[in-house]
C-alpha cells in the first residue's frame, strides 16, 4: 500500500426527512445562497418547494437548467450570478451533473480567467466559495469528494477538474429523493458506482487488502439491490445503500493507497463529449469489453478474484475469470442498460477520433492497470459496436 492522506470534511446527513438540518448546516457559511439545480425534477418530485420552506429565513438567488454532462456556459452564468449578487454559499440539488457545476462557480468566484481552465490545471483553483449539496441520484459521489467533469461542446471536449478545497461542507443525502430517478438513470447511476469501484479495484499496486475487499462488499451490495430498486422504485432499504454506496465508492476510501489511470472514464469522457450520452451507460458498454481486452496471464489472477469473490464463481482460473466478466455483462443487460455504442446513437465514424482524444486527454497509455495505446482504446471501441 502506498502512503496516502485522506480527509474528507464533509459533514452528511443520511436519511429521510435531514432536509430539516438544512438551515443549521448552512448558518454558518452565510445567508446568501445560490440555488443550483438541473432541468426541473426537483420541481416534479416537491423538493423545490421544500427547498423554500426550511429555507425561509434565506436569501435564495438561483440557477436552474444544468445540463447533464454539464456545460461550461452554466458554469460562467453561475460565477457571474454570485459575483452580482454577493452569494456567500452555493447548494446544489441534483445528480452529478448539477453538483460539478457548482463546484466549479465556487472556484471560478475567485478567478479572473475563464472557468474551464481548471481543465487543464486544477492548480488554478486556490478559493472556493462553501458548497452543500442535496444529492437526488446515486451515481458519482461528487456529494462527498473534490473532483468535477464539465463539458465543452463547442471544443467537443469533456475533461476533469478537482480540488480540495471543493469537497462539499455538507451533504444531505435523504434515499427517498431518489424514488423518482427514472429506470434508466437508476441503472446508469449504479453502472457509475460499479465502474467507480472497479476502476479503482484493477490495479497491480500490492497489499490494499482493505481497499479490495471493501470494494467486493460495495460491489455485491450494488449488484443485489439495483435490481430491487428497479422492480420497486420506492423501496427504501435498495435506494439507501445505492446512495450510500455512491458516496463510499468514490470519495477516497477505495482508491488511496493505490495509483494508477481510471481507463473506462478516459474512454467513456470521450463517448460523452462527442455524443452527449449518459456517462453510466457508457462505462458499462465499455467495461466487459474493457476487461475482455486487458485479460492476459498477467492480468489473470485480478480476474479470478473478481469472479470469486464478486459473482461467487468457482472452478479453472479461465473459466471464473471470463465467467465474472460474462456476469458483469449479463447484470447490465439485465438492467435495460443498451450494450451497445449504436444503441446509443454512436456510429464507426468518429470511433478513431476519439480513440486518439482518449489517449491524449489521460495518462492511460502509462498509468493504466494494462497501458492502452490508441490502438487499443480503438478495438474497444470496435467491440462495443
Ligand atoms: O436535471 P434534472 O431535471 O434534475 O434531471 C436529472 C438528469 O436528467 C435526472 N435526475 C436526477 N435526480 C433525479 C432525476 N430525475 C428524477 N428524479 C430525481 N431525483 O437524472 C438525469 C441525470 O442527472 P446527472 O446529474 O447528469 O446524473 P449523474 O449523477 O449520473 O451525473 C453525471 C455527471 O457526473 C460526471 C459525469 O461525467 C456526468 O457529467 N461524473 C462526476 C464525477 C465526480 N464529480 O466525481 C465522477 C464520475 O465518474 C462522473 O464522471
Ligand atoms: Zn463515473
Amino acid at each position: 500500500m502506498e502512503n496516502f492522506v485522506f480527509n474528507v470534511p464533509t459533514k452528511v446527513y443520511f436519511g429521510q426527512g435531514q432536509i430539516r438540518h438544512l438551515p443549521e448546516a448552512l448558518a454558518p457559511y452565510g445567508s446568501k445562497v445560490l440555488l443550483v439545480y438541473g432541468g426541473g425534477s426537483i420541481k416534479k418530485n416537491g423538493l423545490y418547494d421544500q427547498i423554500y420552506q426550511v429555507l425561509a429565513d434565506f436569501e435564495i438567488v438561483e440557477l436552474p437548467g444544468v445540463e447533464p454532462n454539464p456545460r461550461i456556459d452554466t458554469v460562467r452564468k453561475g460565477v457571474d450570478l454570485c459575483r452580482k449578487e454577493a452569494i456567500e454559499v452555493v447548494l446544489a440539488v441534483g445528480g452529478g451533473s448539477t453538483i460539478d457545476c457548482a463546484k466549479a462557480i465556487c472556484a471560478g468566484v475567485f478567478y479572473d480567467g475563464d472557468p474551464w481552465d481548471f481543465t487543464g490545471d486544477s492548480s488554478l483553483i486556490t478559493a472556493a466559495l462553501p458548497l452543500a449539496t442535496i444529492l437526488t441520484l446515486a451515481a458519482t459521489g461528487s456529494e462527498m469528494n473534490a473532483g468535477g467533469v464539465l463539458s465543452n461542446p463547442a471544443t467537443q471536449e469533456k475533461l476533469g477538474f478537482g480540488n480540495k478545497i471543493l469537497i462539499p461542507k455538507v451533504s444531505i443525502l435523504d434515499p427517498a429523493y431518489t424514488y423518482t430517478v427514472s429506470k434508466y438513470q437508476t441503472a446508469a447511476g449504479s453502472a457509475d458506482i460499479l465502474s467507480h469501484l472497479m476502476e479503482q479495484y484493477f490495479d497491480k499496486t500490492p497489499g490494499t487488502e482493505i481497499q479490495d475487499h471493501l470494494a467486493e462488499g460495495l460491489m455485491k451490495t450494488v449488484i443485489e439491490l439495483l435490481p430491487v430498486a428497479l422492480a420497486e422504485a420506492d423501496n427504501y432499504d435498495a435506494r439507501s445503500n445505492l446512495m450510500w454506496a455512491s458516496s463510499w465508492a468514490l470519495n477516497g476510501l477505495i482508491g488511496r493507497g493505490k495509483s494508477g489511470a481510471w481507463s473506462n472514464h478516459a474512454m467513456e469522457h470521450e463517448l460523452s463529449a462527442y455524443y452527449d450520452i449518459t456517462h453510466g451507460v457508457g462505462l458499462a458498454i465499455l467495461t466487459p469489453r474493457w476487461m475482455m481486452h486487458v485479460l492476459n496471464e498477467e492480468t489473470l489472477p485480478y480476474f479470478v478474484r473478481f469472479g470469486k469473490n464478486v459473482w461467487g464463481l468457482t472452478g479453472e482460473d479461465e473459466v471464473v475469470a471470463i465467467g465474472g466478466i460474462q456476469k458483469l455483462y449479463e447484470f447490465f443487460v439485465d438492467c435495460d442498460i443498451p450494450m451497445t455504442l449504436p444503441q446509443v446513437g454512436i456510429d464507426a465514424s468518429k470511433l478513431a477520433e476519439m480513440a486518439t482524444q482518449a489517449v491524449k486527454h489521460s495518462t492511460i497509455a502509462t498509468r493504466a492497470f494494462v497501458p492502452l495505446k490508441e490502438t487499443d482504446v480503438l478495438a474497444i471501441f470496435e467491440a462495443s459496436m
